[in-house]
């Protein structure tokens, strides 16, 4: 944290990111506020709230709907401000063609491997290029600076390092990608892959958070762009602009926010079994995610479904609930499974349940960050099953909130985490058989060892938090710029 600020003398610090860290709501009661469920805010809110500067984000709320209403620049958080929210709004049209179709339809299943099929539309790509557009405008009217440090987030503002550049050519673009990027094979059928590539060669610095998607940004560089790529140093040079690609494994903040507000975890356990009708001799197993296709939801209750047919000594003995936040709802592919889960559901609970005792919950409502953490402390074990992930801070999360050392987390190979938490029980969500006989290790997992394993894990995510994230970004950035200093003196 301190690293952080030392980085930052002078210096404005801007993020823009899709998202925004507080979504205004319109509720009985009024306006309310809620943290959306997003790894993105999750893990800059606190860099942010640390440092100050002016978070770019589209402003998405129930309450914004009604333009009297609605503000352009807040000051938040609103209990204790620290940085300026500056929000972008966005028109239906250029909400369904930039967000819904070319980043969550066309770019979102192109980099993740679930096997849905992308979906390119050109009028999609038109209002994703011009709401990048917008935002590189909005970043120009907020600089009080001709170099500021511009944090780039995600795959909905491909174009934007490129369009900064131009306007201000002086930024230090840091840009981060927090979803995979698959191999060049994969992302040349994307019909716009060339202007996506030149878009984010427009950086300072392109992080990603494991070497591999590092690797196969490189690779998509050199055989698609004239560029010159040194894969020694990690970096490309495109018309003589050279830029820094580098992983950066995400992280959280620690201790957690949301810890300091839990009971312990006697407290917090008794709590949730009062909440689903739980007897203290039910196995808690918990899921807590957004309701998206690459979180392997499906996946693992079928592995639920095989543990209580391998092992029905565990019937009504064991509970699994399932927390998912509705998201992109909109979208077919994303109607469908929640379809497809309930029907899951309904199907393992009348195979394995009584009239008194579901083993199932699931539960599709937002949960605020307490109620996650209450979740995570009360409950034995945290399923994390994903597809494929770029990192995953849902693992990262429940290790936090276990401050007794206790709980087993079972944690999918191909989330970015599972690079960094090898004392998870890793499974392959593909394999139901293998992620049930995960589950009945879990069930029987001595408390030692869950403290052994428990204890490595915290120990690593104290100190690789999301502060030391940003900071070694800032770093290499702050060298570059000392660099570009000197050169430009000389
Ligand atoms: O981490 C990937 C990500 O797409 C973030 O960019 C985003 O904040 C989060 O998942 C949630 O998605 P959405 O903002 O579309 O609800």
């Amino acid at each position: 944290h301190r690293l952080l600020v030392e980085r930052l003398p002078d210096s404005q610090v801007m993020v823009v990111s899709n998202r925004e860290p507080y979504i205004h709501n319109r509720s009985s009661e009024g306006i309310v506020l809620q943290n959306p469920a997003s790894g993105l805010v999750a893990a800059l809110e606190p860099i942010m709230r640390a440092c100050g500067g002016v978070w770019i984000a589209h402003g998405s709320g129930s309450a914004d709907r009604d333009t009297v209403d609605r503000h352009d620049r807040l000051q938040v958080p609103p209990v204790d401000p620290a940085y300026t929210l500056r929000r972008v709004w966005l028109s239906e049209e250029e909400q369904t063609g930039y967000y819904y179709g070319l980043a969550n339809e066309g770019l979102w299943p192109l980099c993740h491997i679930a096997f849905v099929r992308p979906t390119f539309r050109e009028a999609d790509w038109l209002q994703y290029c011009k709401v990048n557009e917008r935002f590189a405008e909005t970043v120009v009217q907020e600089a009080t600076r001709d170099d500021p440090i511009v944090l780039v987030q995600d795959y909905h503002f491909a174009l934007l390092p490129r369009m900064i550049r131009d306007r201000l050519p002086k930024a230090t673009i840091i840009t981060f990608w927090h979803i995979p990027w698959p191999n060049a094979e994969t992302f040349s059928i994307c019909p716009w892959r060339n202007a996506i590539i030149e878009g984010l060669l427009g950086s300072t610095i392109l992080g990603f958070h494991t070497q591999l998607h590092c690797n196969n940004f490189l690779e998509a560089a050199d055989r698609f762009m004239e560029s010159r790529v040194d894969r020694e140093h990690m970096s490309v040079t495109y018309r003589g602009h050279e830029v820094l690609v580098r992983p950066y494994p995400i992280s959280i903040e620690w201790p957690p926010a949301a810890l300091a507000n839990q009971a312990p975890v006697a407290s917090c356990r008794a709590s949730v079994q009062r909440q689903f009708g739980l007897s203290s001799d039910v196995r808690i197993a918990v899921g807590i995610e957004r309701f998206d296709y690459t979180k392997g939801i499906l996946d693992r209750l079928k592995a639920v479904d095989d543990l209580l047919t391998r092992h029905p000594e565990w019937s009504g003995r064991f509970v699994f609930i399932q927390a998912a936040a509705p998201t992109r709802s909109k979208l077919g592919a994303y109607s469908a499974l929640q379809e497809e889960a309930e029907t899951l559901v309904n199907w393992i609970n009348a195979k394995h349940g009584t009239r008194d005792f579901a083993p199932i919950r699931l539960v599709i409502r937002h949960h605020e960050p307490d109620e996650v953490f209450e979740l995570f402390r009360a409950a034995d074990m945290c399923v994390v099953s994903s597809l494929h992930d770029g990192m995953n801070l849902v693992a990262k999360e429940f290790v936090a909130a276990r401050d007794d050392e206790q709980g087993v987390l079972i944690l999918s190979t191909f989330a970015g985490a599972s690079r960094e938490l090898s004392e998870a029980l890793l499974v392959n969500p593909y394999d139901t058989h293998g992620m049930a006989d995960a589950l009945q290790t879990a069930l029987q997992m001595p408390s030692p060892e869950q403290r052994n394993r428990m204890r490595l894990m915290r120990e690593l995510i104290r100190e690789r938090n999301v502060y030391r994230w940003a900071a070694q970004m800032l770093l290499d950035a702050s060298h570059i710029r000392q660099r570009q200093r000197i050169g430009s003196a000389e």
